[in-house]
């Protein structure tokens, strides 16, 4: 059954039976008006009698009784008769106004009234009241009133369902459109939306479910950027590596293998070799740092050694790019409370990217400062390049892993990379206690800065 179906059956069966308890109170009211309408009747009539009797004995005259009681039977119909009885010491007499019905019911009332002048005479009348005469007054007001309930209820019902039943498709309509979509998104469209905006649970199912659909399509996005990036950076290295032992095959079977070519050879060879395990640590690392099992074992540390390490590393690097790099650290700064092996891979990371992103003749340094935040005392590193800069964009995406910018498309220096160093590199600072900051403009250089606490 679908939802619209159940939910016009269950508006309509609630409304119904509601409509119906509603009718039966109303008819329960109206039964009892007219029980009590009854009794009121009867107890007139005895009162009325009661009334003429006194009249008529008080006048001594017994014809004014009998025409009144005649009026009664003429007033109620449901006055069958009335027997009248006068006592007096010489004589009693009877007299009979109207009939009794063969087979009715008959209910009695008697009214006596004494002579005030003299007690031995009275006046006895007996009331002769059809009792289903009355029932059936009661009976024909609330037939009469059901079947006006009736028809009022028939016409509620109909509109009840029209109502219930628009209710009902307005309800099923959003969630019908939904699934199509869900099936769409199940098929491997991802990243469907689906166009609803109202502000009910359903609105927010469909706002849920839009921002779900566009996570899977990025995350869709990310996973071919990583089976693209990860294939690209073993399969680069290794088709090198291959080729150069092909060459130093070729150079050996001939016979006529130049020593320094070959050494030349080798030196490649290894080059590519640590291209391809520089990568497979740094998917190691972003494995450690997922699983939280990135440890940084922190000790007093000399920032200025570590840096001056990694300068003198990339020296050789940053002359065949024409490039200036230099470690602007103060010798004498103060030591920071860090890792030094990690500290030593977030400066790699940071000093590779501004080489890789600088043209001939620009310049990279690293630098320090010392800063205070109340009690605590801090350290700030900076790796700044006069490079080519990056766009609003790309600084929103940078720190997330396998993100890349836009400028490694226009053909880099060295290799392109995967996009995993910056989110090792804040993974690490955020592990010291500290934070990492960029300040960047396309065209005129980049500022990578990270904290640690001083020793
Ligand atoms: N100094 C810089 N100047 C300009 N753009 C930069 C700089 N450093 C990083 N970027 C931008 O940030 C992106 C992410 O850098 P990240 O170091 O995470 O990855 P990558 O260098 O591309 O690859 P990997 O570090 O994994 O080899 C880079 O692709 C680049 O677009
Ligand atoms: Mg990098």
């Amino acid at each position: 059954m679908t939802i619209r179906a159940k939910l016009t059956l269950t508006m309509a069966l609630l409304l119904g039976a509601g409509l119906g308890a509603l009718g039966a109170g109303l008819i329960g009211l109206e039964r009892g008006y007219l029980l009590g309408a009854n009794a009121e009747k009867i107890t007139l009539m005895t009162s009325s009698a009661e009334r003429a009797a006194r009249d008529a004995m008080v006048q001594k005259d017994d014809v004014l009784l009998v025409s009144y009681l005649k009026f009664l039977t003429a007033q109620f119909g449901s006055l069958e008769y009335c027997k009248v009885q006068w006592q007096s010491p010489d004589k009693d007499r009877q007299l009979s106004v109207g009939t009794t019905p063969p087979g009715a019911r008959i209910m009695e009332r008697v009214v006596h009234v004494a002579d005030p002048a003299d007690s031995r005479r009275g006046v006895t009348v007996l009331l002769g009241i059809n009792e289903d005469k009355l029932e059936e007054r009661v009976d024909s007001g609330v037939d009469r009133l059901e079947r006006d309930l009736s028809r009022i209820f028939g016409i509620a019902m109909i509109l009840v369902l029209l109502v219930s039943d628009w209710f009902a498709r307005s309800i099923a309509r959003p969630i019908r459109q939904l699934s199509e979509v869900v099936a769409q998104v199940g098929a491997g469209k991802l990243g469907t939306r689906m166009e609803w905006n109202s502000k009910d649970e359903v609105g927010q199912l469909v706002q849920g479910f839009n921002a779900m659909s566009a996570r899977l399509e990025e995350l869709d996005a990310m996973k071919r950027d990583f089976v693209s990036s990860v294939t690209h950076e073993l399969r680069s290295p290794l088709g090198a590596i291959e080729s150069f032992i092909r060459l130093i095959e070729a150079k050996l079977s001939s016979g006529k293998a130049d020593p320094q070519q070959v050494a030349e050879y080798f030196g490649r060879i290894a080059q590519n070799v640590r291209r391809l395990s520089g990568f497979i640590n740094d998917l190691l690392d972003v494995a450690k740092i997922e699983r939280g099992k990135m440890e940084c074992v922190l000790r007093p540390t000399k920032i200025q050694d570590v840096a001056g390490e990694v300068v003198q590393f990339f020296e050789a690097k940053s002359k065949e790019q024409k490039v200036n790099l230099l470690c602007k650290v103060d010798p004498a700064f103060p030591a920071v409370q860090a890792d030094p092996e990690r500290i030593r891979q977030v400066i790699v990371n940071l000093i590779s990217n501004a080489l890789k992103f600088t043209p001939e003749g620009g310049h990279v340094w690293v630098g320090s400062e010392q800063f205070r935040e109340g009690e605590k005392r801090w350290a700030e590193v900076t790796v700044t390049d006069t490079g080519r800069g990056m766009d609003r964009a790309d600084l929103e995406t940078l720190f997330k892993k396998f993100q890349q910018g836009k400028n490694v498309n226009q053909g880099v220096m060295g290799t392109k990379g995967t996009g995993l160093g910056l989110f090792i590199v804040k993974s690490i600072a955020e592990a010291h206690g500290g934070k990492v900051s960029v300040r960047s403009a396309p065209g005129k250089g980049t500022q990578f800065s990270f904290t640690l606490s001083l020793a």
